[in-house]
């Protein structure tokens, strides 16, 4: 099964992807996650990629499109796996397109995961991610998690860089702009599902499993 989580900042696609893993074990390709791994081990990929985190702005195509083609063509995606963050841009999705025909697989399901701009804003500035175990949370949800303690694995709750209000408005910004178009492009692939995100996250689950289930 090859799944791809489409939606805006804080829709909810690291959460769902979460469901999926436990679900269905499918190897999950954040290009996020990836490119946050490089900023905090400060590699050269790391260094350069984090002004543009920083300021909300896309990593350039280039090096994404590297980054994911490398990805998709590990053993460990035979499986099938799940993109999240990945496309971003009609360019990045062009190239994915060609990727996924040099290695013989097809999408199964693009999901869009659909939630109000004002609560985009709300989610984000509430996000605490475990710096051990990198599960997320929501505290207006979870307030009691604003004693920092990651209640899955007792790790550190940390803040994300790019979750200030600022940077996030530039997000959503470059979302409009730049990946908005992708919900229109899989649709005319005919592979596109919605998914109403303003539900809460046991709800969103059990749609984008019923999407997976066919
Ligand atoms: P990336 O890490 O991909 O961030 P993003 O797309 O902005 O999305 P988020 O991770 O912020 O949100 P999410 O949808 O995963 O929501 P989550 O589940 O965490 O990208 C970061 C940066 O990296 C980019 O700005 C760019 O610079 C660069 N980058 C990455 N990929 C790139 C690419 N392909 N090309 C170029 N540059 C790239 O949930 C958010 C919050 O909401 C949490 O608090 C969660 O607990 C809560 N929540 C989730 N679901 C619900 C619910 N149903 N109800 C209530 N709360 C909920
Ligand atoms: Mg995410």
């Amino acid at each position: 099964m090859n799944v791809m989580l489409l939606g805006a900042p804080g829709a909810g696609k690291g959460t769902q992807a979460a469901k999926i893993i436990e679900a269905y074990g499918l190897p999950h390709i954040s290009t996020g996650d990836i490119l946050r791994k490089a900023v905090a081990d400060q590699t050269p990929l790391g260094i350069e990629a984090k002004r543009y985190m920083d300021a909300g702005e896309l990593v350039p195509d280039s090096v994404v499109i590297g980054l994911v083609k490398e990805r998709l063509s590990q053993p460990d995606t035979d499986v099938g796996f799940i993109l999240d963050g990945f496309p971003r841009t009609v360019v990045q999705a062009d190239a994915l397109g060609e990727v996924l025909v040099e290695l013989g697989k097809e999408l199964t399901a693009v999901v869009s995961i659909d939630v109000d701009k004002q609560s985009l804003i709300a989610r984000l500035t509430a996000r605490r991610t475990c710096g051990a175990c990198g599960a997320i949370f929501n505290v207006i949800v979870r307030p009691e998690l604003l004693d920092g303690v990651c209640p899955t694995c007792g790790g550190a709750l940390n803040q994300r860089d790019d979750d200030t209000v600022e940077t996030v408005t530039n997000r959503l910004n470059v979302y409009e702009r730049s990946t908005a178009p992708l919900i229109d492009y899989y649709a005319e692939k005919g592979v596109l599902r919605h998914v109403d995100g303003n539900q809460d996250v046991g709800d969103v689950w059990t749609a984008v499993d019923s999407i997976l289930k066919g």
